[in-house]
């Protein structure tokens, strides 16, 4: 198993990258570089982790063939190029997210990764932790049953402080409001355990702060499998929780409402009867505990790059995630249902931005 060598792009959430991601692994990945516009994070970050190389130069970065994985955690409106240019480079990409900004960005990406050397993987570590890896597998053994009704809640609190970053609360930049931020994650969550969404029905307001994007939103959804599930979004909640409850015919589950990590234990894995519990029991009774959110992605990560596993979250799913963003856009603006899939003849597939109204 080699060691791969990764440079963080942007020092904030990049930080949690390197404490949460990385450091754990110590056999398997070693931070060489950092690279931020900003001299004095650099500096903080690169002497807070000794790490040597620090650079204010993208280019550097990509011209370093010391360099196995570009991790980038750059604002949004930067991803687009900064993905499309790692890749060109030949390097591995780890990108935050919203991976871009449309649907013909997302797909321009797929179309760069047909031709690339390396791989592309998008950052979506609510998916890791005991809880929601549990039910995961308790799904796709095929115990839960029909799903009828989901509900996901993203009630977190942003205040003026948190938009006084320039990049944040603008179109322009920051791409989106709680839907494209904040509670992409929990409607990452729900797509991945209940299956693909058919049609969306949505509205998005701007109640809370004084900015561009959206802070609230609510949409109701029509699943592939038949299964209702509804979102509400704000950020204005003044106890801020994550919530995830999903009802099937066998089991119901709830996450914890721990706002940042909604996929720890403990999870209410709820059993129709004593027979579908024994047979949770049975596919869930060697229990493994696995560690949350980017221990456990970027842990993933190295294991596809061994070619001992699969690669943990795709750019289809990073694209599955924003489609249903560009449909809630187009929804709340045309005061119309939208049928998924969304393609290049929506009028918010090349840039979800666009209003109509
Ligand atoms: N997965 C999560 O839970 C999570 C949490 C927070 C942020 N994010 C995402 O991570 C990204 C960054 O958010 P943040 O909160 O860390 O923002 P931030 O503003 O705190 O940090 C971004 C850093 O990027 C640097 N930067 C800007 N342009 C650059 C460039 N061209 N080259 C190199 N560095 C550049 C800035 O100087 C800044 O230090 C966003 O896309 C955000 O949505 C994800």
């Amino acid at each position: 198993m080699s060691i791969k060598t990764v440079a963080i792009i942007g020092c904030g959430i990049g930080r949690s990258h390197i404490v949460e991601g990385y450091l754990p692994h110590p056999e398997k990945f070693n931070v060489v570089a950092l690279c931020d516009l900003n001299e004095e994070r650099l500096k903080e970050v690169g002497d807070e982790f000794g790490i040597e190389k620090r650079t204010t130069s993208f280019a550097d970065v990509l011209a370093d063939e010391s360099i196995d994985i570009v991790d980038i955690c750059t604002p949004p409106g930067i991803h687009l190029e900064q993905v499309l240019a790692a890749l060109a480079s030949g390097k591995h990409v780890i990108c935050e997210k919203p991976l871009t900004g449309s649907l013909a960005g997302v797909d321009q990406i797929m179309e760069a990764e047909k031709a690339a050397k390396g791989v592309l993987m998008p950052i979506f570590q609510y998916r890791y932790g005991d809880g929601v890896e549990k039910a995961k597998r308790i799904i796709e053994a095929g115990i839960a049953g029909k799903a009828y009704m989901g509900s996901v809640e993203t009630f977190w609190l942003r205040t003026s402080e948190y938009y006084s970053v320039p990049w944040r609360g603008k179109w322009a930049t920051e791409l989106g409001g709680v839907l494209v931020t904040h509670a992409l994650h929990l409607h990452d969550m729900l797509l991945h355990l209940m299956g693909p969404a058919s049609r969306v029905f949505g509205r998005v307001a701007t109640r809370v702060n004084d900015i561009e994007v959206e802070d609230c939103a609510s949409a109701s959804l029509l699943m592939e499998s038949g299964a209702f599930a509804s979102l509400s979004c704000t950020l204005g909640s003044q106890e801020q929780i994550s919530r995830l409850r999903l009802h099937f015919e066998n089991v119901t589950f709830e996450s914890n409402h721990e706002p940042y990590s909604p996929g720890k234990d403990p999870w209410k894995i709820i059993a129709a009867n004593d027979d579908v519990q024994a047979k949770i029991d049975a596919v869930i009774g060697d229990w493994q505990p696995v560690a949350p959110r980017f221990t456990t992605q970027m842990e993933h990560f190295h294991a596809y790059l061994s070619g001992k596993g699969p690669l943990p979250v795709t750019t289809r799913d990073a694209r599955r995630a924003l489609e249903l963003v560009t449909a809630i856009y187009q929804s709340s603006d045309s005061g119309s249902e939208v049928v998924l899939p969304v393609g290049p003849d929506s009028p918010k597939y090349a840039d979800w931005r666009a209003r109509t109204k």
